[in-house]
């Protein structure tokens, strides 16, 4: 299991523990009516049981080499989680996702974050490709792969069933050969 992922200013990436099930459930409750605008899972994310079922399933996709998800800390807090949703490993390729508590927002934190696994994807896992599928009305995360480089590669029509809508994903892309951290 990889250990922590520093951002820089106070952030760090905690791969995400059992010890961290009440506070991350209190978290999602907290911003469960945000959240579920634009994520699948809140509404299957109803108790501290739920939240340790999910904890338990990240942690055996990051030990098999498919998954890899983190705890943001802050000032001490959790404020949110970032990670690589899907590895591929044998096409080198990635999907990075995340979502922050309300009062984290506007602080820059989840481009920090998501700098810190591209050079953690990059550099240590090897990867070729990395994207981000994003909302197409969801402006504040779409900011996200836009100010780190990556290239918008096209819509996917209807992509995600989120609050009983069909959403479009915004697909965002970005290669090693590309990567300005490198
Ligand atoms: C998507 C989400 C993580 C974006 O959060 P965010 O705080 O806007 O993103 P960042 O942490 O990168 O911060 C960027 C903001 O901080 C500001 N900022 C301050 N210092 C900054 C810095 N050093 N670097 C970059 N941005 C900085 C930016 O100007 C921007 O604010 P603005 O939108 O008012 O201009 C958050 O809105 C969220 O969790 N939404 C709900 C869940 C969700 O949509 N998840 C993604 C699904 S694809």
């Amino acid at each position: 299991m990889v250990d922590m992922v520093k951002a820089g200013r106070g952030l760090e990436l905690r791969p995400l523990n059992l010890r961290d099930a009440k506070a991350l459930f209190s978290l999602v409750e907290a911003n469960r009516e945000r959240l579920r605008r634009w994520l699948p899972w809140p509404d299957t994310n109803r108790s501290v049981l739920d939240t340790r079922a999910f904890i338990l399933r990240v942690r055996a996709h990051a030990r098999a080499g498919i998954g890899q998800s983190f705890g943001l800390w802050w000032k001490g807090a959790l404020v949110g989680t970032a990670g690589f949703v899907w590895i591929d490993a044998a096409n080198h390729s990635a999907a990075i996702g995340y979502w922050l508590a309300q009062e984290a927002e506007g602080h820059g934190l989840m481009s920090a974050a998501v700098k810190a696994l591209l050079r953690h994807g990059f550099r240590t896992l090897k990867l070729n490709r990395i994207e981000i599928r994003v909302g197409v009305r969801n402006r504040r995360s779409r900011a996200i792969p836009e100010r780190l480089g990556f290239r918008h590669e096209g819509t996917l029509r209807q992509a995600e069933c989120l609050a009983e809508r069909h959403v479009d994903h915004a697909v965002y892309g970005l290669l090693a050969s590309e990567w300005r951290g490198r």
